[in-house]
């Protein structure tokens, strides 16, 4: 089957007065139909600038310089305004972290999300509107929908406003859904809540979802597949469970290392990876987590390492896992085998 989304290569930079800041490095990945990719990595490693290039939304600076990003094999790069203006909201959704910034403080709840289904569809009446509001409170489990919909948006909660833009994302049944950070500014149960929330939505309706997240751990709640990204270039691709359990990169083994652990002291077990991203005016030659990495080598500092296949499905832009690098010792290498 054809993936939703099938984007190759993909680079885009952003124009500067100090420079052009090479956001996202050629990027290569897949979000098949149905299921979920979970895009990870610190801040500033790139996710947004991926996601906003999906849908073009990259401002007067933003630039796509290369590559190709296809939705259900058509191509989107090459795309006018207006027809993307047609794509979003329409078979591709997106929500973001902070819904008070998309939404306006002086409409009422059930106005906002009305006008979104107005958007898309003019013969709708004004009851026949909000009636559809209703139902797709409904669907997003809001409490007593009816006397939601006269609400401004300072009377809900953070969780229910969130509640509110995953409504209006798929006022329009997408194909695609993009969230980019949706639960990072939610309390950790009220998080759990809305990604509870979204896999049952996905369930319900069969789309696909891109989700993007700087936490490993709210990507094994909810993903199928994960790609790692740093310095704007993904370091690792791979099921969620071959993440988990045997990650074959430095970066995605801190990333794993600093997840909480709802068992432990807190203050003990989170360990944030030292040392801070790259300049992307001035990327690194190399691998760009080589200045970071405990285990880098003179050559991932002078060289971008070549990605290696670490299973039938996964993949790992390591020199560690290169052909010519000794396996014994070898955290990343299993016994003797030759990955690249
Ligand atoms: N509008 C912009 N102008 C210049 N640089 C930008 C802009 N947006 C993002 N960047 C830069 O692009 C890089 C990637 O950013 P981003 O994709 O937002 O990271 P993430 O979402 O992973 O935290 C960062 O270095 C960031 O500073
Ligand atoms: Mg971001």
């Amino acid at each position: 089957m054809e993936p939703i989304l099938q984007v190759r290569d993909l680079r885009t930079s952003f124009f500067t007065s100090g420079g052009e800041v090479q956001a996202v490095r050629g990027v290569s990945f897949d979000v098949e139909k149905g299921k979920t990719l979970g895009i990870v990595g610190e801040s500033g490693s790139g996710k947004s600038v991926t996601s906003l290039s999906i849908l073009k939304l990259l401002g007067a600076t933003g630039r796509i310089s290369s590559g190709s990003i296809k939705l259900d094999g058509e191509e989107l790069t090459t795309k006018s305004k207006k027809e993307m203006r047609a794509v979003r909201g329409g078979r591709v959704a997106m929500i973001f972290q902070d819904p008070m910034t998309s939404l306006n403080p002086l409409l009422p709840m059930g106005d906002q999300v009305g006008e979104m289904i107005w958007a898309h569809d003019k013969r709708l009446d004004k009851k026949e509107r909000m009636e559809k509001v209703v139902e797709l409170f409904r669907l997003v489990r809001i409490p007593e929908p009816e006397k939601r919909l006269k609400s401004f948006p300072h009377e809900f909660s953070g969780g229910m406003r969130q509640r509110v833009m995953i409504a209006m994302a798929l006022a329009c049944r997408p194909e695609l859904l993009i969230a980019d950070e949706p639960t990072t500014a939610l309390d950790v149960s009220i998080q759990d809540q809305i990604l509870k929330l979204m896999r049952s939505l996905q369930r319900e309706m069969g789309m696909s979802i891109m989700f993007i997240t700087h936490d490993l751990g709210v990507v094994a709640e909810l993903c199928d597949r994960v790609a790692v990204m740093y310095g704007g270039m993904i370091m690792e691709e791979a099921d969620i469970l071959d993440i988990f359990q045997r990650p074959r990169h430095p970066y995605t083994m801190g990333l794993l290392a600093s997840i909480p652990d709802m068992n432990m002291d807190k203050r003990k077990q989170l360990q944030p990876i030292p040392g801070s991203p790259p300049d992307m005016i001035h990327p690194p030659k190399g691998c760009p987590f080589a200045p970071r990495c405990p285990y880098a080598m003179g050559i991932c500092l002078e060289e971008m390492p070549p990605y290696a296949q670490t299973g039938e499905n996964s993949r790992s832009m390591c020199w560690l896992l290169h052909s010519d690098c000794p396996a014994e010792g070898n955290p990343f290498r299993q016994g003797k085998e030759a990955l690249a």
